[in-house]
């Protein structure tokens, strides 16, 4: 038999092996994620055969700017990988092209360890479904599990297995662009939201289930307090109490610990002084010693070396050291661990056991994902084929973009257009006829140009209709150089208002698309002004002048002030970045195909000046409300004191109407329960969806509750006419809050409830006591 053979057939050898012998692993400080005693042996018997250097390739993880020969080409990536010391690489997609890649791995590694392959694949892989923020504002659970599962089924067709996804960041802060690919402010909803989205991409029945070829570690980052952001500036500082961390930061990731994710992933920030990559407090007592995570921990983008000017690292060294010391298992991008590691070891800074526990986390996901027996199992050429933006998927894309557009305002029921009305109405503004922004800015591998525009979306619906529409851009979308960052001095010009001003005159209403370029929310794209940007708003003044009616369809990654919109246009429908099918979902909304359902899960300012603003913020000793005298309280005096748009606001075509709100009691006790129920009827003229929504608020407890605090929630369909009982229960758990000691506490004492349309809704009050 060659060498070569003998090579070829190790990975069979360790398997057979390991199945050999009965007891656990032998590595001292590591507990496996899957508690399964054969891959513990097969990661033993694995890791035994490994020299440090191996071990340490394994921790080190690059993207892949590959051509399209599948080379890979930045940093020293062509240098390790000949020394077979990638663990991981990250943007390689296609069955094809990550066969190759992983051909050129399993050839150079020694022990033909395969490589484990990752991406962000944040809201659908090629068949992009609506931003996170957006598909949040459907509440609705199962289609958030749905999506995740499609972008899982694509992406482990297109060769990779680990998501750095769901994102569940708390932040309250539109000013920060990445809210947009997280669930809104209330951390009941999101900590639901990351649930629902884990259980998607790791599996259905099972959330530890990823050997099925169809399931994908999910990621849950960033670790943690990245949406506290100072200013709303990315990656900027955060100062976060240790009792908000457990009350609002924490628990989305708690949540998924218990349900199994796979892996963490770090956040940029500085937390309370220590950057959260190097964060000892963070990643060992609570990730790993309070909560029990024994999965992987994968830094962010080059977050090991950002140590340096954060200045808690003097260099790339002691970079590495301290993020190992943190428990942090793979650097993204540095080159800290694979540069310093084995120094580190020889000079006894660090223990071979610190390597050993990370490497054998890293060996474990890849023997749980199948990869051992089978390196190329996610690059079936032919599967991906069948998978990748089958007709279930996109199918899937329209009903999430329909289900996640909020409209907001809608005076004299000027929506819906009927098809079957004579109406010439004057299309105008950026976003009718824009297709590369309605992904979103995460859209990793949806197809830009296969997006349906709002244009190519409404000529669908209104075909041979007596509805006649006339186009007129009006004006651009300022642009932003992302290699430089500045604003463009091209302030879009305004020579095209005159036409478009025309146009709405020949019409009889004007249907107006407007909204942010997808580079200026996500990543890297905070803002200052969250207005539209550029003369949008310069354009709707003029538009405004015909006084013809308005309808304003907005699409953008974050609330925006639309205080003046608000104001002056009729309807607004927010479509947020509704991916491929954008353009079909808007018009269902547009002409009452599609009856709206959404409500928001973040709360929009008047301003930016009063952000941040969320429903669920504390009382003060001085509250502002209508009935006190307003001077010397906690409020503004050069604005109003309410939100634009509150938490769980969202309108229908039709109306609901509450009535019958009963608590079968008014106390409980230790153990016991209330049912609190309301009846809900549709007595509008369409059928249509109502999310029904519980508040709380403990009046009086050892730790100051907020105003209110959602506490149960249920989307229910209502045909015209029918009427439906919804019922909650009110226990402890609903009570129970995290007390100064920073644990879970119930405490005695009395309760406002609400139960209504949205956040804002006072018409249901109703008290309650625990005893
Ligand atoms: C940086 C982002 O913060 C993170 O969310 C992402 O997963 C990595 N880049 C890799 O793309």
């Amino acid at each position: 038999m060659s060498k070569l053979n003998i090579k070829a057939l190790l990975p069979l050898l360790i398997l057979s092996f390991a199945a050999c012998t009965q007891q656990g692993s032998k590595i001292a400080n590591w507990h496996s994620y899957s508690g399964d005693v054969v891959i513990e042996q097969k990661v033993d018997s694995v890791l035994s055969l490994m020299t440090l250097e191996e071990k340490i390739g394994q921790m080190n993880q690059y993207s892949a700017n590959f051509a399209p020969t599948g080379e890979v080409a930045d940093n020293q990536s062509g240098e390790y990988l000949k020394k077979g010391m990638i663990g991981s690489t990250f943007n390689a997609f296609g069955a094809e092209n990550v066969r190759m890649l992983q051909e050129q791995n399993m050839k150079y590694s020694r022990l033909k360890i395969p490589m484990l392959f990752a991406a962000d694949v944040i809201h659908g892989l090629e068949t992009t479904f609506p931003i996170p923020l957006a598909e949040a504002c459907s509440w609705d659970l199962d289609l958030m599990e749905q999506t995740a599962r499609a972008a899982a089924e694509e992406a482990t067709a297109s060769g990779v297995a680990w998501n750095f996804a769901p994102m569940i960041d708390m932040s309250n802060d539109p000013r920060w662009g990445r809210v947009m690919e997280g669930a809104g402010e209330d951390v009941y909803l999101a900590t639901l939201a990351a649930r629902a989205r884990v259980k998607g991409f790791q599996g259905i029945s099972n959330y530890n289930d990823l050997s099925k070829g169809n399931t994908m570690i999910a990621t849950a980052k960033h670790f943690v307090g990245y949406g506290a952001a100072q200013g709303g500036r990315d990656y900027h500082t955060t100062d976060i109490s240790e009792h908000k961390l457990h009350e609002t930061y924490f628990p989305p990731f708690k949540a998924v610990v218990e349900d199994g994710v796979g892996s963490f992933m770090t956040s940029f920030n500085d937390l309370n002084g220590v950057p959260a990559t190097g964060n000892k407090y963070l990643f060992k007592d609570i990730l790993r010693d309070a909560w029990g995570f024994n999965g992987l921990v994968v830094t962010d983008y080059t977050a090991i070396m950002e140590l340096i000017p954060h200045g808690y690292a003097k260099d790339l060294k002691h970079a590495a050291q301290l993020s190992l010391d943190a428990g942090i298992d793979m650097d993204m991008i540095s080159e800290a661990f694979v540069m310093h590691l084995k120094e580190l070891v020889e000079e006894g800074s660090i223990s071979e056991n610190q390597i050993d526990v990370a490497v054998a986390r890293i060996l474990e996901m890849k023997f749980l994902l199948g990869l051992f027996e089978d390196p190329y199992r996610y690059c079936d050429v032919e599967r991906e084929k069948q998978v990748i933006m089958n007709d279930e998927y996109v199918d899937l894309a329209h009903k999430a973009a329909q289900g996640s557009m909020v409209l907001l305002k809608n005076d004299n029921n000027v929506l819906p257009l009927k098809k079957d009305e004579s109406k010439r109405v004057a299309l105008i503004g950026p976003f009718i006829n824009e297709r590369e922004s309605l992904n979103g800015e995460w859209a990793i591998k949806g197809d830009r140009d296969k997006s349906v525009t709002v244009k190519e979306g409404l000529d669908a619906k209104y075909a041979g209709s007596n509805v006649k529409f006339t186009y007129e851009k009006g004006t651009d979308l300022p642009l932003i150089d992302r290699s430089t960052e500045k604003v463009s001095d091209i302030e879009p010009s305004s020579r095209g208002f005159a036409k478009a001003i025309q146009t709405a005159k020949n019409s009889d209403v004007v249907l107006v698309a407007m909204g942010e370029n997808y580079h200026w929310s996500g990543e890297a794209a905070s803002r200052t002004d969250i207005t539209l940007p550029g003369n949008q708003r310069e354009l709707l003044k003029e538009l405004k002048k015909t006084g013809k009616p308005i309808i304003l369809v907005v699409f953008n990654g974050r609330p925006l002030d639309l205080s003046w919109e608000a104001e002056n246009v009729d309807a607004i429908v927010e479509a947020w970045y509704p991916g491929l099918m954008a353009g079909h979902a808007v018009a269902d909304i547009i002409s009452g195909d599609y009856n709206p359902s959404a409500k928001l899960v973040m709360t929009f300012p008047r301003n930016v000046g009063q952000v941040p603003i969320f429903y669920n913020q504390k009382n003060t000793g001085r509250p502002f409300n209508d009935n006190a005298p307003a001077d010397y309280r906690s409020n503004y005096i050069d604005v109003e004191n309410t939100p634009l748009y509150s938490f769980g606001h969202g309108l229908s075509y039709t109306n609901f109407e509450y009535s019958n709100v009963v608590l079968n009691k008014s106390e409980f006790t230790k153990g016991g329960s209330i049912k609190a129920s309301v009846e809900v009827t549709n007595t509008g003229k369409f059928d249509g969806e109502e999310i029904v929504q519980l508040y709380i608020q403990d009046i009086v407890a050892s730790v100051t509750r907020p105003v209110k605090e959602l506490k149960g929630f249920e989307k229910i369909t209502l045909k015209k006419g029918e009427s439906k009982v919804v019922e909650f229960t009110i226990d402890e758990e609903t009570i129970e809050f995290i007390g100064l000691n920073n644990q879970p506490t119930v405490e005695a004492g009395d309760f406002n409830l609400w139960i209504g349309t949205s956040s804002d809704d006072e018409s249901n009050h109703m008290k309650f006591s625990y005893k």
